[in-house]
């Protein structure tokens, strides 16, 4: 068992925490590969900005998770080398089973999500709390989830979003011990979010200030929750890439959902196709 700590990354907790106080949220980039990588490390020591470095299971098989484990190693080796270092976490990203989200935590992962969100509550709860149990032990942080995000994200699809219950919210919490809350509020997965022109509707802001009415001050994550910045998508296109018509979520509703317990803002869109 190699630990994250020896590795010198840190759990979310203490970031999450500053990052509620302050009113902004924590990018959580998802990688695949050394570009990607270099550019996440690069901007995140240019804006100080603490970073969680997320991977999926898509990107353990398609990079190998060892070689992933040791680029994330390095990175953190740059960071720290920078003269300027921030936080680093290394977060298991839609983990599907408790068996996977052990793997990653004996491989030196700080933090890990279990997202059991298709399945009915109670199995949910089940599965969501056996790996708190096991996380913690290692002073491991845990993602859960509630409510269906539309769009692709590797094998997880879904046509239709399925927002978070705020009912709910306060006993899953309880029962699971889960250290941050990921819910749908109306962004979903992948690059093409929304149809180019189109009016782009609010996030569900009523759902989310429901939500933190039930639980006060306990750390959420957006997923699916990439800008995609229209000027890199033309850059893309204009190089060869495929990214007509991509879409993503206007970064000022990111930040309106930030200055809430909202502290963990979720981007991949989608890497792949960059
Ligand atoms: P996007 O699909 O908007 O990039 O969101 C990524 C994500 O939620 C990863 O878990
Ligand atoms: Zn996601």
């Amino acid at each position: 068992m190699v630990h994250y700590k020896d590795l010198g990354l840190v759990n979310t907790r203490e970031m999450f925490k500053k990052a509620i106080d302050g009113g902004y949220a924590i990018p959580a980039y998802n990688f695949n590969n050394m570009e990607q990588l270099q550019a996440i490390i690069t901007a995140c020591i240019d804006t100080q900005s603490p970073v969680i470095l997320q991977v999926s299971r898509g990107a353990r098989n398609y990079a190998n998770q060892t070689l992933l484990r040791y680029m994330a190693e390095g990175a953190l080796r740059i960071v720290n080398d920078s003269g300027k270092p921030v936080p680093v976490a290394l977060h298991l990203d839609h983990g599907d089973s408790y068996e996977l989200c052990v793997s990653c935590i004996e491989s030196g992962f700080s933090s890990v999500m279990i997202d059991g969100s298709s399945l009915p509550y109670e199995e949910n709860t089940a599965l969501t709390r056996k790996v708190t149990d096991y996380a913690h032990k290692h002073d491991v942080t845990v993602e859960g989830e509630l409510g269906i995000l539309a769009g692709i994200e590797e094998e997880v699809s879904s046509e239709v979003s399925h927002y978070t219950d705020p009912d709910d919210v306060e006993d899953f919490v309880k029962r699971t011990n889960v250290d941050s809350l990921a819910i749908s509020i109306g962004t979903s997965h992948g690059a093409y979010k929304f149809k180019p022109g189109e009016k782009i509707p609010p996030l569900e802001f009523d759902i989310l200030k429901e939500i933190e009415n039930r639980i006060t001050g306990f750390p959420i994550v957006l997923h699916g929750s990439s800008s995609v910045l229209q000027e890199y998508v033309g850059m893309i296109n204009q190089y060869g890439g495929k990214m007509e018509g991509a879409v993503g979520v206007p970064e000022d509703q990111l930040r309106e959902a930030a200055k809430s317990a909202v502290c963990k803002i979720n981007i991949d869109s989608r890497s792949e196709e960059h």
